[in-house]
């Protein structure tokens, strides 16, 4: 039975909304769980598909992983496999990140290539080449990511593009190995920071999170920890570019704004008021953690933003890059925005080729888009016109819901597991802000 979401175009969003913690950051932080023999504790998760799916992948490993609500606990044990499945890997991308610790506890690993969105090309040459570089030797074999080290030694590395996952793999496979390893042109995205401060919870030595030169002085073991994900600032950023879209007025809690700083710009060009909320006083935060844990609120917990728009938004130019870019997860929303703004925008995107598949679903929406390689030319238009349309990953089915807002009639979004991999109640959030969408289980009409 294939479900699909009924929105119906037309509505204003408006109220407050709560973001809890991000999807990127909170399955790279289970993978860092195989580095220490224990129980490592992670709070703020996120209630979607994929918390569990890794949950399998670490199932498979060897550990014993429970998840209530937002609560992920993983106990580790002794004795790992080095081998994650093609049946586990395949259903998320995010599996990869496996291989670096696996590499730094067991100086060797077999993981299955990864599954994940159709948003193209996404190979893991800087991921093995960085693993050659701390002294393993790694190849393809038999749709496996193949590793293997009899030591591993520190080394200077030096990335070709701040990828993310290479940044991370290599990271978690270094805070483990003999001597110091310096990343350079390392990715900067918040949830790297994230990994680094809970590695550096569970004992590991790194210096440099947040900037583009991550030095790793390697260590023998680390110790599992307790550590709070921080909120999703691309789930934060979606609900910002909602209230500029449905011309709406929408309090997003849970993140820190800074996060968002170029896509909050963007919208204040684009017409809206945008403000920052305060964060908590002391007295809301839980007084006293055990030492060498998270406490249960971190500083950015009550952190948040309002956007408001009134009137029709003005069209803008994106650009997606590396953070603290605007990131290529938000280029459909950017699309969609640009779909109903005034004026012309010109889209750019420079990480992800496939991404602009998306635009053909926006163009059924009535949309007035031509793409030419890596640019989107968008004309804005005053009312989008409903049609069914099908979600091709996660943040594409988010965007085709937000523009299904901005529509005349009934849209149809398929193929919503997608949405549910990244967007935990989605449709309850949207419909708290006013939006009349309902989740639909029946056979696809067309
Ligand atoms: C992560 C995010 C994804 C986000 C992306 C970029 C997760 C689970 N996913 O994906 O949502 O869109 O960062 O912000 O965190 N590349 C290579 N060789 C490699 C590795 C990457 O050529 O070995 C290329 C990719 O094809 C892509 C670019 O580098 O063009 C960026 O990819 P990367 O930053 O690695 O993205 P992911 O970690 O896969």
């Amino acid at each position: 039975m294939s479900e699909h979401f009924r929105v119906q175009g037309g509505a204003r969003l408006v109220g407050e909304v709560e973001v809890v913690g991000a999807k990127n950051s909170v399955l790279k932080l289970m993978a860092a769980a195989l580095l220490a023999e224990g129980t490592t504790t992670l709070t703020n998760c996120p209630e979607i598909l994929d918390v569990p799916l890794m949950a399998d992948v670490l199932r498979g490993l060897g550990c014993a992983v429970t998840v209530e609500h937002d609560v992920v606990s993983i106990t580790t044990p002794a004795e790992l496999s080095h081998r994650a499945d093609f049946a586990s890997m395949s259903k998320l991308r995010a599996s990869v990140c496996v291989l670096g610790p696996l590499v730094g506890r067991l100086r060797r690993a077999v993981v299955a290539l990864p599954g994940g969105d159709a948003i193209g090309s996404r190979p893991l040459d800087m991921h093995q080449n960085g693993l050659r570089q701390l002294g393993a030797r790694s190849e393809i074999e038999h749709g496996c990511v193949v590793a293997e080290a009899e030591g591993l030694h520190g080394a200077q590395i030096w990335l070709d593009f701040p990828s993310v996952g290479a940044t991370e793999n290599i990271l978690m496979a270094a805070v483990l190995a003999d001597g110091t390893t310096v990343i350079d042109n390392a990715a900067r995205e918040p949830e790297i920071v994230d990994l680094c401060t809970m590695l550096q919870q569970m004992g590991a030595k790194i210096e440099g999170a947040g900037t583009s030169t991550l030095t790793v002085h390697g260590v023998t073991s680390l110790r599992p920890t307790r550590h709070r994900v921080i909120g999703d600032r691309i789930v934060g950023a979606t609900w910002a570019m909602a209230a500029a879209m449905t011309r709406g007025d929408i309090t997003v809690r849970g993140v820190d704004p800074h996060h968002l700083d170029l896509v909050l710009e963007k919208l204040r060009l684009a017409g809206a008021d945008v403000s920052l909320l305060d964060a908590p006083s002391p007295a809301d935060a839980v007084p006293s953690a055990p030492p060498g844990t998270s406490p249960l609120f971190s500083a950015t917990s009550g952190q948040g933003f309002r956007v408001q728009m009134n009137g029709r938004p003005r069209s803008v130019d994106f650009v997606t890059l590396p953070y603290p870019g605007f990131a290529t997860d938000l280029q459909p929303f950017a699309v969609a925005l640009a779909a109903v703004s005034d004026g012309v925008s010109m889209i750019t995107e420079n990480v992800f080729e496939a991404r602009f598949r998306f635009i053909e679903e926006m163009v059924r929406l009535g949309a007035d888009a031509r793409t030419d390689g890596h640019h989107a030319v968008i004309r804005g238009v005053e009312r989008l016109s409903s049609a069914p349309v099908w979600a091709s990953d996660i943040r594409a089915g988010a965007g085709l819901v937000l523009a299904g807002l901005c529509a005349e009639g009934v849209t149809e979004v398929w193929d919503v597991f997608h949405i549910d991999r990244g967007y935990p109640c989605f449709v309850e959030n949207l419909r708290r802000l006013g939006a009349d969408v309902e989740r639909v289980a029946e056979a696809p009409s067309r």
